[in-house]
C-alpha cells in the first residue's frame, strides 16, 4: 500500500485517541458552556479531598462556573450521614480555601448537592448502591446522566475501582450521558506498572475518557508559557540551540515529608516531582508550535519531546543524576529534624528527598543543549521556575572594564509570585563604560489584578468540560517513566550515603559537581 499525505501525518504517537465531537469544547478554552454532572470521589476521606478538591469545587461554586445541579458523591469506608460528610467538607473548605472568602449562603446552596456513600469498593455490591443513588440524583437534579470518576484513594485500588466500574455497567450511560475517569498521581511506580494501569482502566474507559491529572500543567503560570511563546514573535527565533546554552527547571521546596513519610519511603524525589510535575514543564517549554490549539495536537508535541529524551547509560547515571537526603538542620531560627527522623520513615532510609537530572533532547531545536532538572524538601525556599541562559554575545567589546559579565537569562516563574524576568548587562550611568547586571520583570499579580484560579479548579472545570489538553495521555507518561527509569534502577541497586545535604541548604554538593562538567552553576533562585 503506498504512503498518502494523511498517513504521514498521522501523529507519532497513536493512543487511539479520537477527535472529539464534544460541543462543550471551545478550541480556546474560553468562555466554555459547563455541563450538568456529578463527580463520584473515591477516597473522599482523604487529605486531598479535604485540601484541593472540595475547597476548588467549592470556589468554582461561588464564581458561578458549575452548573446549577452540580452533584459530588463521596466515598470512603469510614461510615458516615450525608450531613456528617458536608458538615466535614465544610470544615475543611473554612481551612483551605485560597481564593476569596467562604460564603455561608453559597456554601448552603453547594452542599445540598453533596452526598456520601460509605463501602468496600472492591465489593460488587457497593456499585449496585451506587447505580441507585445516581440514578436519583440524574432524576432530582437533572445531572443529565453525566459522570466524573475520581480516583483519588491508594493507588493499589485505582484498577480494581475502574474494572468495578465497569463490571456493573457504570462506565455508559443508559440514558446518552458521558462518563469520564480521573487519576491522581502516582501513575504507576515504574514503566512497566504505569503500562499495566493504563492497560486495566483502557478494559473499561476510552483513552479520550481517561485524565491522567498532573497539577503542575493546571497552574496559571504553566499554561502561560505556551502564550509566552506562541503568542509572541519576539522570543520563538532564539527558542532553540543555536541561541540557548542550557536550561533549568527548578522545584524548590523548604517543608520536609510533612506527616507523609509512609508515602514518601515508597516514592522519593525523582517519582514525586521530576517524573510527572517537571518533565511535563520541560516538555512544555521545549515542545514545537502545534498545529492548532487543541488538545490531542498540544499532547501530541509534548509527547514528542518526552520521547525524545536521550536515554542514559548505567555510567551516564552517574554522571547526570544526583540523590540527596536532608539531615537535620537550622532553618528560620528553629532546629529540625533530618529525614530519617520523621514519622514513617525507617531509620536507615534509602529514599532520595532530592534529585537533580541532566536529560539531553536529541531533536534538531535541542540537540546538545542540557537540561537541568532539579527538586528538593527542606531546600532555603519554596521556588519553582525556569530559567533559560542564552549564548554570550560573539565578541565582548566591554571585557577590558568588565571581565565578569551577566548571562542573559530569561526566568519564567511559576510560583509563588508568577512572573517572567529577562537579566542582560547595561551601562551604569557615570564616566566609563562599566556594566551591572538589570532586570526587565513582568509580575502577574500586578499586570492583571485577579485571582488567579488554583490548579486544582482548572483542572476540574477541564475534565466536566471534557478537555484534556492539560491532562496527561499515555504516550506522555511512559515516556517520562522510561527516561527516569534507569536513575531509578542505579539509584535502587546502590547504597547512597545519606543524608548529605543539611536542612535548609541548597542540596548536597555532588549537585554543583555535575554542572561544574558543562562549565555551568546552578542559579541561586
Ligand atoms: C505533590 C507532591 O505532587 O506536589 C508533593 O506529592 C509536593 O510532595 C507537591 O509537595 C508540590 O506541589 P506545589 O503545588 O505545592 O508545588
Amino acid at each position: 500500500m503506498s504512503t498518502t499525505i494523511a498517513d504521514a501525518q498521522t501523529p507519532v504517537a497513536d493512543t487511539g485517541a479520537v477527535p472529539d465531537p464534544n460541543p462543550f469544547l471551545d478550541p480556546l478554552r474560553f468562555e466554555r458552556r459547563v455541563p450538568e454532572c456529578t463527580a463520584v470521589i473515591f477516597g473522599a476521606n482523604g487529605d486531598l479531598t479535604k485540601r484541593k478538591l472540595l475547597p476548588a469545587l467549592y470556589s468554582l461554586a461561588r464564581d458561578r462556573r458549575l452548573s446549577a445541579g452540580f452533584a459530588v458523591v463521596g466515598n470512603s469506608r469510614t461510615e458516615m450521614s450525608h450531613e456528617a460528610f458536608r458538615d466535614r467538607m465544610k470544615a475543611a473548605v473554612q481551612e483551605f480555601l485560597e481564593n476569596g472568602e467562604f460564603d455561608e449562603e453559597v456554601w448552603e446552596g453547594f452542599s445540598q448537592g453533596l452526598y456520601y456513600l460509605p463501602g468496600n469498593v472492591k465489593d460488587p455490591a457497593y456499585y449496585e448502591q451506587l447505580r441507585n443513588l445516581l440514578d436519583e440524583i440524574a432524576e432530582n437534579r437533572h445531572t443529565g446522566d453525566n459522570v466524573l470518576f475520581y480516583l483519588s484513594t491508594q493507588p493499589s485500588l485505582y484498577s480494581p475501582i475502574a474494572k468495578q466500574i465497569g463490571s456493573a455497567g457504570l462506565a455508559k450511560s443508559a440514558r446518552g450521558g458521558w462518563r469520564r475517569l480521573v487519576v491522581e498521581k502516582p501513575f504507576g511506580h515504574d514503566l512497566s506498572s504505569a503500562h499495566e494501569l493504563s492497560a486495566d482502566v483502557q478494559t473499561v474507559f476510552h483513552e479520550s475518557e481517561i485524565y491522567r491529572i498532573d497539577h503542575y500543567l493546571g497552574k496559571e503560570t504553566v499554561q502561560n508559557i505556551l502564550a509566552f511563546r506562541f503568542a509572541n514573535g519576539i522570543f520563538e527565533p532564539l527558542w532553540n540551540r543555536h541561541y540557548v546554552r542550557q536550561v533549568q527547571i527548578t522545584a524548590a521546596e523548604s517543608i520536609g515529608v510533612e506527616g507523609r513519610g509512609g508515602y514518601y519511603e515508597e516514592s522519593g524525589a525523582l517519582r514525586d516531582m521530576i517524573q510527572n510535575h517537571l518533565l511535563q514543564v520541560m516538555a512544555t517549554m521545549a515542545m514545537e508550535p502545534p498545529a492548532r490549539f487543541e488538545p490531542e495536537a498540544v499532547r501530541n508535541e509534548k509527547a514528542k519531546v518526552l520521547q525524545s529524551i536521550r536515554p542514559m547509560s548505567r555510567d551516564d547515571v552517574r554522571t547526570q543524576a544526583v540523590a540527596g537526603q536532608y539531615g537535620p538542620g537550622r532553618v528560620g531560627g528553629h532546629e529540625l529534624p533530618g529525614y530519617r527522623q520523621e514519622e514513617g520513615v525507617d531509620s536507615n532510609s534509602q529514599t532520595e528527598t532530592y534529585a537533580a537530572t541532566t536529560f539531553y533532547v536529541d531533536n534538531w531545536r535541542w540537540a546538545g543543549v542540557p537540561f537541568y532538572v532539579r527538586s528538593g524538601k527542606r531546600l532555603p525556599k519554596r521556588v519553582s521556575e525556569i530559567s533559560i541562559e542564552f549564548a554570550a554575545a560573539p565578541h565582548a567589546l566591554f571585557a577590558a572594564q568588565n571581565p565578569a559579565r551577566t548571562p542573559n537569562l530569561l526566568i519564567l516563574r511559576i510560583q509563588p509570585a508568577g512572573g517572567i524576568s529577562i537579566r542582560f548587562d547595561a551601562k551604569k550611568p557615570g564616566e566609563g563604560t562599566q556594566l551591572r547586571g538589570v532586570s526587565m520583570d513582568f509580575h502577574y499579580g500586578s499586570s492583571f489584578g485577579t485571582h488567579e484560579p488554583t490548579a486544582y479548579e482548572t483542572l476540574l472545570i477541564d475534565a466536566i468540560v471534557g478537555d484534556g489538553t492539560l491532562y496527561t495521555r499515555q504516550d506522555m507518561v511512559e515516556a517520562s517513566w522510561a527516561a527516569v527509569e534507569p536513575i531509578l534502577d542505579v539509584w535502587g541497586n546502590s547504597k547512597q550515603r545519606f543524608p548529605n545535604y543539611r536542612s535548609g541548604s541548597w542540596g548536597p554538593e555532588e549537585t554543583e559537581e555535575m554542572l561544574r562538567r558543562g562549565e555551568n552553576t546552578w542559579r541561586k533562585p
